[in-house]
């Protein structure tokens, strides 16, 4: 594992039983989660919706591990002011959501919270480049966001190597996260690519056993790193 750079995993509850979400959180933690992405699907953005204020809320409050929200909504800005004080510690609004994404940077931080720019899939990479020196992360999707369970664009790997070296040549902080497609067999070399986060949900959620999950997509990674 020396070569491999260090990474976390965000458990996402998105694929869990949203009737029994304290027990979803539970288990990403079981798993041995480093934090949690709650996703905020707004049926406008994406044509699906998951859940608002309020559990962003209940979740802060209850998880031992840090929290933070990914909007996958229309117009962010609107959604700074409702989601902001729930605890948790970063905000990641998507590029295509917002005319204005300086400004939504600025609220996120005005707030005290870390300002995370996700991007779609068919979106350049050169997109965000301008708020680059401005967020703490970037949270390429794997997928079409919106849904759990999809395969891994293959086009993922090369998106995510362009964007870590966009944000070596500009020496921003910001991390990479991976949202989307996150199994055994696709970590490690998005690894290797340059992500530093992992988000999983399927992955947890629909293991046999899903707190052993992460400790197992961990194994895989340790055993393409031996072979
Ligand atoms: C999808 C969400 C992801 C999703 C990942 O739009 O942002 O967090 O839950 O799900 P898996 O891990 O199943 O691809």
């Amino acid at each position: 594992m020396s070569d491999l750079r260090r990474f976390q995993f965000a458990g996402s509850i998105l694929a869990g039983d949203l009737l029994d979400l304290g027990g979803a959180i539970r288990i990403c933690e079981d798993a041995g989660a480093d934090l949690l992405q709650l996703d905020i699907c707004d049926g406008h953005f994406v044509p699906t919706i998951s859940f608002g204020e309020e559990v962003v809320r209940r979740t802060c409050q209850v998880a031992q591990i840090p929290v933070e929200v990914h909007l996958m909504v229309s117009r962010p800005d609107d959604w700074i002011p409702r989601m902001a004080g729930m605890g948790q510690f970063r905000m990641i609004f998507h590029i295509e959501a917002s005319q204005r994404a300086m400004g939504v940077v600025q609220a996120i931080v005005r707030q005290s919270m870390e300002a995370g720019i996700a991007l779609n899939p068919e979106t350049p990479p050169v997109a965000i480049e301008p708020l680059l020196p401005y967020v703490r992360n970037v949270c390429v999707m794997g997928i079409a966001p919106g849904f759990a369970g999809q395969k891994l664009l293959d086009t993922t790997y090369g998106r995510v190597t362009e964007i870590r070296g966009m944000i070596e040549r500009c020496r921003s902080s910001a991390t990479i996260t991976v949202d989307g497609g996150v199994k055994a067999d696709t970590a490690r070399q998005l690894i290797e690519a340059g992500a530093d986060i992992l988000v999983v949900s399927s992955g947890i959620f629909q293991n046999p056993q899903p707190r052993e999950s992460l400790r197992q997509i961990r194994a895989a990674i340790q055993r393409t790193a031996m072979a």
